[in-house]
């Protein structure tokens, strides 16, 4: 089965046709270049690249596979303003066509991203459930154990900050630009990684698996004000040891409490190879092993991910049941 995915849901626009978990084209629209000057996402300029885009996009992806016989788009969560625009034109698009609707959630996205293979089928990894999934993004800090195909159960998440965020907004305070995780990555590997300040592991000491990065955020805001001037390098990289330190230890705790150390990781964050090897490094311990995105692209947001999820829910017959009322949901959960 050939499916045509799409995803608006923060600020690229994304178009691919997958066939199972099969990537046969993808497109992305990044909207980096429109946020930049403004330090992150505006929702009234993302809806109107989304708009602006989204015909050319998907043109671009069903260039050479025009036949498909299902549409699936990313629901939510995400901005509402931005969701629209897909969910719009994917209703279009299945109705022009008369073809079948899957609804994705993007959190699944990101969970599958891992299994998701190029055109050849590789990478050619089987499914060994249970998982323990997490999707460390911008928008998102999930625990969640991946108990079988579709079915997820939510066991930690942020109560308020993103990892990603937290790093965006430290790169902002030290004047790097936007989106800033990348850069910190950059400059904390020029000085190795080095953590001299200590700066606070936020909700370590609590039992649960949840995160909190608002305090961390604070502490390095009241740090910079009190010590202007430091070396920035330093500072950036041990404020991405805080940051990648916190989620290792949560993700032990995490281990310890399931019992599962078999680990598949999406997200924006994981493009980061400090952190790659980090998880690497804690899975040894246990014997335990850790999936991620095999090609970049599927680490940040993309359609890719979204049909391959799609493909595994029209196997089991899961489509939108009435069309007209497909809606966006922001701020949905697994
Ligand atoms: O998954 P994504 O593209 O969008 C969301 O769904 O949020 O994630 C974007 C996030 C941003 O916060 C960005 O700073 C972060 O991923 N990111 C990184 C790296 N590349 C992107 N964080 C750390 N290291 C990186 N190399
Ligand atoms: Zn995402």
């Amino acid at each position: 089965m050939r499916i045509l995915a799409i995803d608006t849901s923060c600020d690229e626009t994304a178009a691919a046709v997958v066939e199972g978990r099969r990537v046969l084209s993808n497109v992305i629209y990044s909207q980096i270049l429109i946020h930049k000057k403004w330090g992150g996402v505006v929702p009234s300029l993302a809806k109107r690249a989304h708009e602006e885009k989204i015909d050319f996009v998907i043109k671009e992806a069903t260039k050479n596979f025009r036949q498909f016989d299902a549409v699936a788009v990313t629901q939510g969560p995400g901005l509402a303003v931005a969701l629209e625009v897909g969910i719009k034109k994917a209703k279009e698009l299945a109705k022009e066509y008369h073809k079948k609707l899957i609804s994705v959630n993007h959190l699944e996205g990101h969970i599958y991203s891992p299994f998701v293979q190029n055109s050849q089928g590789n990478p050619k990894l089987d499914f060994k459930f249970p998982y323990l999934a997490l999707v460390i993004s911008g928008g998102h800090t999930e625990f969640v154990i991946f108990k079988n195909h579709l079915d997820y159960e939510v066991i930690g998440s942020t109560l308020d900050d993103a990892a990603g965020e937290a790093l965006d907004k430290a790169a902002k305070l030290l004047n790097l630009g936007y989106p800033g995780g990348p850069v910190l990555e950059r400059l904390a590997k020029e000085v190795e990684n080095v953590d001299n300040y200590g700066f606070p592991r936020p909700m370590l000491k609590s039992r649960d698996l949840n995160f909190s990065f608002s305090g961390l955020k604070t502490s390095f805001y009241y740090f910079l004000k009190k010590n202007p001037g430091g070396p920035v390098k330093e500072l950036a990289s041990s404020f991405q040891e805080a940051v990648l330190d916190t989620i290792i230890k949560k993700t032990e705790k995490a281990i310890r409490q399931t019992g599962i150390n078999r680990l598949v990781v999406g997200g924006g964050v994981i493009a980061n190879l400090r952190l790659r090897q980090l998880f690497r490094n804690l899975v040894n311990k246990s014997q335990g092993e850790v999936l991620f995105p095999s090609y970049k692209y599927l680490t940040g947001d993309n359609a890719a991910m979204i049909g391959v999820v799609a493909s595994f829910k029209a196997e089991r017959r899961v489509f939108v049941q009435d069309a007209d009322k497909l809606d966006r949901i922001p701020r949905m959960v697994l």
